[in-house]
This record gives C-alpha cells, sequence and structure tokens, in this order.
C-alpha cells in the first residue's frame, strides 16, 4: 500500500484530531530520518500508523489481543490504551499490509518503548512527542533537542511520561521504566 493509500484508510477510522496528529508525525519522523540517516519510507509508515489502533475502544482492544494473541499484563489491563502500539502492530500488517518488521517494531513500541530499541523506533517515539501540534511546556525546548541528540531526546520522552503518569496518579508501566534506564545508561557511556 503507498502513503496515500494508507492516508486515504486511516483517514476513515480515526478521528480528525489523531488524523492529523499521525501525518504530523509522519513528516516529523521523515525529517528525523533525514537528519540521523534512516529510511525515510520507513519512517513515513511507521509514524503515519504508529496511532492506527488509538480510536480502538477499550473493551475491543481487549477483545481483539486475545484474538491476535497478544499478552495483556495486569497494567495494561487496568489502562488499556497502553495497548494501542502491540495492537497497532498487528492491524497495520493485516490492514495495511505492512510487513517490514523494523516498522511493525516501532509501531509496537512507540508508547512505552523497549531496552535496545533500534533507531527507527527511537525516531517514532521522539516523532510522537514533538509533532507540530504539540504544544506542552517545554515542546520548543525538545524539539530542538530531538534535532542536537535523539538519545537525550528518548530521555526527555520517557521522563516527561513517566512525571505525567505519576501525577494522574496512573501504574507506571515497567517497559517504560526500563527503556529509560537503559537510554541513561546509554547516554553516560556516550
Ligand atoms: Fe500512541
Ligand atoms: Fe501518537
Amino acid at each position: 500500500m503507498t502513503v496515500e493509500m494508507i492516508k486515504k484508510q486511516l483517514e476513515a477510522v480515526l478521528s480528525p484530531k489523531r488524523y492529523i496528529h499521525s501525518v504530523n508525525v509522519m513528516e516529523t519522523a521523515v525529517s528525523l530520518a533525514a537528519k540521523y540517516g534512516e529510511d525515510a519510507g520507513k519512517a513515513a509508515v511507521a509514524g503515519l500508523l504508529h496511532d492506527c489502533a488509538r480510536d480502538v475502544k477499550a473493551d475491543e482492544a481487549i477483545r481483539l489481543c486475545g484474538v491476535y494473541g497478544i499478552k495483556v499484563d495486569y497494567i495494561s489491563r487496568m489502562q488499556p490504551e497502553l495497548l494501542h502500539g502491540l495492537l497497532g502492530e498487528k492491524l497495520a500488517g493485516k490492514l495495511y499490509g505492512v510487513n517490514d518488521p523494523q516498522v511493525l517494531r516501532a509501531i509496537a513500541i512507540h508508547t512505552m518503548g523497549c531496552p535496545g530499541m533500534d533507531l527507527l523506533g527511537r525516531i517514532v517515539l521522539v516523532a510522537d512527542y514533538i509533532e507540530p501540534a504539540r504544544t506542552f511546556p517545554g515542546a520548543d525546548a525538545m524539539r530542538k533537542q530531538a534535532f542536537e541528540n535523539l538519545d537525550r531526546a528518548v530521555l526527555t520522552a520517557l521522563n516527561s511520561t513517566i512525571k505525567y503518569v505519576i501525577g494522574k496518579g496512573g501504574l507506571l508501566h515497567t517497559d517504560t521504566i526500563e527503556t529509560r534506564n537503559w537510554i541513561l545508561m546509554e547516554l553516560k557511556k556516550a
């Protein structure tokens, strides 16, 4: 499927706001790919489809996880929106014809990260945070940081996620904590 075909299909299933966000993440991911030497086509598809399962209702998401054999841990059961990465990976393959394992993986881990995540995964995670419609305090600083040191931007994004989850009294996913510790150690090595 071409990017244009994916866009059309995505526009029909996502809310207008989510669709704009998805196109923004695609464009930002392509810019980051140019900066860091990643494949632009992979960045475009992964960015465009990263939230393809985000508007699936909680009950349906849990049901589909059963259908696709996705393990639902206790944290995700309490907060089913956390499943949209893993579910998005499956939908990207089944509904949008994506078969590149690197692209599918980047979609799967875009919310919580994964220790050892590759360049494409880091690009999509950061692009999700800094796309032009994001207006949180510090967004401009993070945009600048993303083009200076991608790993620092990954750390900033994960720190920000962790603070946000604590602020709203939610459960922290262990993947996020482990990824944050991993990228911190990577930065200390550098
Ligand atoms: Fe997402
Ligand atoms: Fe997103």
